[in-house]
């Protein structure tokens, strides 16, 4: 990159200048680089109502979840022209377009509801304008076009869900909010890149910085380009969504169910979706000073969750039931929702606010070194603006555990619904892993969370005894955790003394773990075993190899 920059001859040596310019760039944080100068006055800047003045040209074209998304589903985008020519057409995703023409009645066209224009602030209005398909086939992929009749954008794909639960994957961001047209757009192509199959994008607020600012809007767009025409969207609103009220922008682009607890300040910010086997609870957590909207949405969720078809639930809302960031503190959240999402066995949290990232679950839920049976709390950053990570007091304070935590990285998080578990990994805007772990669930409701395997982590689990004294042929029970479903694990007694492992292994049995990953045994300890010899419980398995804390077996 430096290797490009052209310099002046006058201002000292080639190599004392690339220094200087380095030097710079480092000063301002990595973040906003120092412009260089080439020779010439520094152009001017290109205005803003230039770069994102709508046309007739659809653009902002963005699918939003129906409450049928196997049968139905939303696109919204933006143009110029009269609301009577706003329309879309789809067909079934043909093999080919363009000068194959689709079969006769092949193409439906469903005419737009167009939007009272929004927002002057850079000299124009813009109009948005939604088509809601309906009477789609479930688990089936979709071609579509949204224009005017003439001018008319590219046709896009979506698959409609599938009506029961079917492996798929979701993507969820923290704060975009700043940077948004020069640190965010990797973000959110990174994480396309790699579920380029992903259904759903949740964003956990604080989508832009200014909630009325046309530009910062134009921007969102621009950062995720198509894929929001082919990914549906399922956004709460943070703080920065609302300036004396909720952004005018919010409801014309995003056109949720209006399903939620039914006060009109919370119409399409607090909203529901079941997907494809996944209760999807979007709160709205900024009108935490209303009691009476706090409240009527904890009414709400906890009759979402009480009465739920859905194997797994996900809720999302802007500030975080336990902060990661400095003094925050989100009282009215945690004492309203939070017993309900433990109460109820909600799996996943997702939040943002403050800007860092933090994992973790209530401390009564850990079972081992590595595995708990909790709710899974998360809050991420996707955009550039960075608070230094607190030392987890809002957590520990507050009954918790931080299990995972990072500061000053952009992250995006990858989630992987099963039939069986959730797979969740945070990832860096590089595409480096950071965190991630894996929700089993059977079919009494009986969950453990455990931390994914990596090359990175290889932390320890351990054996539990339930005694460290046995009697000779007496009964021991062992637990661990940690396992794959079924994982197979052979079960011997070591003498204590390091120096003897090997030479006095005495074979047990062999087990399998249970469809969570856990083990629990209780056997009877082999009669060659010495009086008044101490020894460990060996567990050996394809994933994990570990002992127990001493048993020493009694004299008599
Ligand atoms: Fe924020
Ligand atoms: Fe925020």
């Amino acid at each position: 990159m430096m290797g490009k920059v052209k310099l002046p001859r006058s201002a000292g040596s080639r190599r004392t200048r690339l220094a200087a310019v380095g030097a710079g760039a480092l000063i301002a944080g990595g973040l906003a680089f120092s412009p260089v100068a080439f020779g010439a006055a520094a152009p001017p800047k290109y205005p803003a109502a230039d770069i994102h003045k709508p046309s007739p040209m659809p653009d902002r074209v963005i699918l939003t979840p129906t409450t049928t998304p196997s049968t139905g589903q939303k696109v919204t985008w933006r143009a110029v022209t009269d609301a009577e020519s706003a329309q879309a057409e789809i067909l079934e995703a043909p093999r080919a377009l363009g000068g194959v023409a689709p079969p006769a009645g092949a193409v439906t066209n469903v005419k737009a509801i167009s939007t009272t224009p929004v927002n002057t602030t850079l000299g124009y209005a813009s109009v948005y304008h939604t088509v809601e398909f309906t009477g789609l086939k479930p688990n089936t992929r979709y071609s579509y076009r949204v224009g005017d009749g003439t001018n008319w954008a590219e046709w896009s794909d979506f698959t409609t869900a599938a009506a029961d639960l079917q492996p798929f994957s979701f993507i969820y961001y923290g704060d975009a909010q700043n940077y948004i047209d020069s640190a965010v757009p990797r973000v959110f192509r990174q994480a396309f890149a790699e579920r380029p199959q992903a259904k759903m994008i949740v964003n956990a607020g604080d989508l832009i910085d200014s909630a009325n600012s046309e530009e910062q809007w134009g921007q969102w767009y621009k950062a995720a380009g198509f894929i929001d025409s082919q990914v549906n969207n399922l956004s709460i609103p943070g703080n920065h969504e609302y300036s004396g009220g909720l952004s005018t922008f919010w409801r014309p682009q995003f056109p949720y169910p209006d399903n939620g607890p039914g006060n009109p300040e919370l119409k399409q910010t607090a909203y529901t979706v079941d997907y494809q086997g996944v209760r999807f609870v979007g709160l709205d957590s900024n009108v935490q000073s209303n009691a009476a909207l706090m409240a009527a949405q904890a009414t709400w969720l906890e009759g979402l969750l009480k009465d739920n078809p859905n194997k797994w639930t996900v809720v999302t809302f802007h500030h975080p039931v336990y902060s990661t960031t400095g003094t925050r503190n989100n009282p009215a959240v945690r004492d309203q929702w939070g017993p309900l999402f433990e109460k109820y066995g909600v799996d996943l949290v997702l939040q943002g606010h403050d800007h860092s990232y933090g994992r973790g679950n209530v401390a009564t839920a850990r079972k081992s070194v590595t595995v708990n049976n909790g709710v899974a709390y998360v809050v991420s950053v996707s955009g550039g603006k960075m608070y230094a990570l607190n030392n987890g007091e809002n957590w520990t304070g507050n009954g918790a555990e931080v299990v995972s935590k990072s500061q000053n990285t952009q992250l995006y998080q990858l989630i992987d619904i099963e039939a069986d578990k959730i797979t969740f990994e945070a990832r860096y805007a590089n595409g480096e892993h950071h965190d991630g772990f894996v929700v089993r669930k059977n079919g009494k409701g009986e969950r453990t969370v455990n931390e994914l395997r990596t090359a990175e982590n290889t932390v320890g689990e351990q054996v539990t005894v339930d005694k460290t004294t046995v009697d000779h042929r007496g009964e021991l029970t062992v637990s661990a955790y940690g396992y794959d479903p079924a994982e197979r694990v052979s079960v011997s007694l070591r003498k204590a003394d390091a120096n003897a492992r090997g030479k006095d292994s005495v074979s047990v049995d062999v087990r399998d773990a249970d469809e969570l990953g856990r083990l629990t045994y209780t056997f009877r300890v082999p009669s060659n075993l010495k009086k008044g010899e101490t020894y460990v419980v060996h567990l050996d398995s394809a994933n994990q190899k570990i002992t127990s804390p001493a048993v020493t077996v009694n004299e008599k």
